[in-house]
């Protein structure tokens, strides 16, 4: 039985995806730049446990999460944004129309964050005070450009 639902849920989870796949516009492009920003923050975590002291510093993680961090602020995802796939276009979304306004400084949100990027990689393998430093400027690049351009989660 258990089994038999399990299958259910797949089969079921599989048309969705095909139904919102045609049906919402952009819905592919909001899955994958989502996913870039999801795989970020599970670096960020990373990095901020050990700021933290919730995980004990060790240098080759913490140097692994920040390149890791780089790479992921380093890949070309301008085709992931295209102009109309924002929230009023698909729900799905929580990117303002804002961003893609003439003007807007995404692209100087982007580099902050690039910046920040960088530094962490050159810091986080140093020591634990290093890592702490670099992370400050990295969480609030990502804070700013959600404060601009996200719809407010709560
Ligand atoms: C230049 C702007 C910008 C920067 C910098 C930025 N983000 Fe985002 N982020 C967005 C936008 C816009 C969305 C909404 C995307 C959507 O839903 O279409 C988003 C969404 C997210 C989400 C939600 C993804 C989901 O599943 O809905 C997470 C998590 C996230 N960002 C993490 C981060 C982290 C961590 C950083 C910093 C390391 C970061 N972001 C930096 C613009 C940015």
């Amino acid at each position: 039985m258990k089994t038999f639902f399990a299958g259910l849920t797949i089969a079921s989870l599989a048309v969705a995806g095909v139904a919102t796949a045609q049906d919402a516009p952009f819905a592919r492009e909001i899955k994958a730049r989502q996913g870039i920003m999801v795989y970020r923050a599970m670096q960020l975590g990373v990095l901020g446990g050990m700021a933290k002291g919730e995980v004990e510093y060790n240098a080759e993680a913490a140097q692994k999460a920040a390149d890791n961090l780089v790479t992921a602020v380093s890949i070309d995802a301008s085709m992931l944004w295209p102009k109309g796939s924002d929230n009023s276009a698909n729900p799905a979304s929580t990117a303002l129309a804002a961003m893609w306004e003439d003007g807007s400084g995404i692209g100087d949100k982007a580099k902050a964050l690039n910046d920040a990027a960088a530094a962490m990689q050159a810091a986080a393998g140093t020591g634990l005070d290093g890592l702490k430093t670099a992370m400050g400027p990295v969480g609030e690049a990502c804070g700013a450009c959600h404060k601009a351009f996200r719809v407010p989660t709560n």
